[in-house]
């Protein structure tokens, strides 16, 4: 059967990062659209992805988007920067389902910049991305724009540790040089940096301008299921959480980024552990 045949509007939005990240990406998304279904799929055990390999990044999206499609998913939202500029066009030459992408904030931290200098703050594999130069190159040419790279802070946040000494002398060595040198607005280039938001304000004071791109990407997935007639019917939805990782060791983590009960599972191990999968 061709994946366009099942697509239906009962079917979940599925959700995609490489581990707990994305859960801000579903935070927004789950406030415009309350009445859908969500499948959110972890890649926790295979966290960080900043540091892979772009092959690695591709056959994990691959897989893990070919499983959410087989579980019905009439939508696949990216909500991982990393696997975007690493899979993104892959992923939407593989199949024929709308995949929704992640897109740094290059663009409304350039119209938000009051001294003409921002910085993105990313993971690795992103700050080398021809994605990100190239939005860089066509949104930043009147502004310095400061890529960091800021590798550790992924596990800080997949370990649950938002605001402790290390995660905090973390964010002082990344963002020290950029303030520095003039950053009035912060890019947070990766998913998971959404949830530093307190502790990045409590260090570098409210008048850094923190900008994501959560609510513009759940604004995209509306639009996309509106305009192929997917939106849900339904009244109330209800969010299915599986991880690659040991849902035991998961549940404190999600549990303090989601702040509500959200039973874990689980994913196939044959999704989890690839056989074949290839060395980062
Ligand atoms: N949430 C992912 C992103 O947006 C983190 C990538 C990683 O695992 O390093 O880039």
């Amino acid at each position: 059967m061709l994946y366009s045949q099942r697509m239906h509007t009962t079917g979940p939005i599925g959700v995609f990062d490489s581990g707990v990240g994305g859960l801000s990406v579903l935070r927004e998304l789950c406030t415009l659209l309350p009445n859908e279904d969500y499948c959110y799929a972890a890649d926790s055990h295979n966290c960080p992805y900043g540091s892979r390999g772009e092959a690695f990044i591709q056959q994990r999206s691959l897989r893990i988007v070919g499983w959410l499609i087989e579980q019905g998913a009439k939508v696949i939202v990216v909500a991982c920067n990393t696997a975007t500029a690493a899979a993104a066009p892959l992923l939407r030459a593989t199949y024929p389902v709308p995949i929704i992408a992640m897109e740094p904030a290059i663009k409304p931290a350039v119209a938000a910049t009051h001294t003409g200098v921002i910085g993105v703050l990313a993971t690795v594999g992103t700050s080398r991305s021809t994605r990100l130069s190239s939005l860089i190159e066509r949104y930043g040419h009147d502004v310095e724009v400061l890529t960091q790279p800021c590798p550790g802070l992924v596990e800080q946040i997949e370990a649950g540790d938002l605001d402790g000494p290390d995660t905090c002398a973390l964010i002082e060595r990344y963002t020290g040089p950029l303030i520095a040198r003039g950053a009035d607005v912060l890019v947070l280039g990766c998913t998971h940096y959404p949830f530093l938001r307190p502790t990045l304000t409590m260090l570098l004071g409210p008048q850094i301008r923190l900008i994501d791109t959560g609510a513009a990407v759940a604004r995209q997935t509306a639009r996309v299921l509106r305009d192929q007639g997917l939106l849900a019917t339904r009244t109330t939805g209800r969010i299915e959480f599986w991880t690659s990782a040991d849902p035991a060791e998961s549940a404190p983590v999600v549990q303090r980024l989601w702040h509500m009960p959200l039973p874990i599972q689980r994913l196939p191990l044959a999704i989890a552990y690839p056989e074949h999968q290839l060395q980062a």
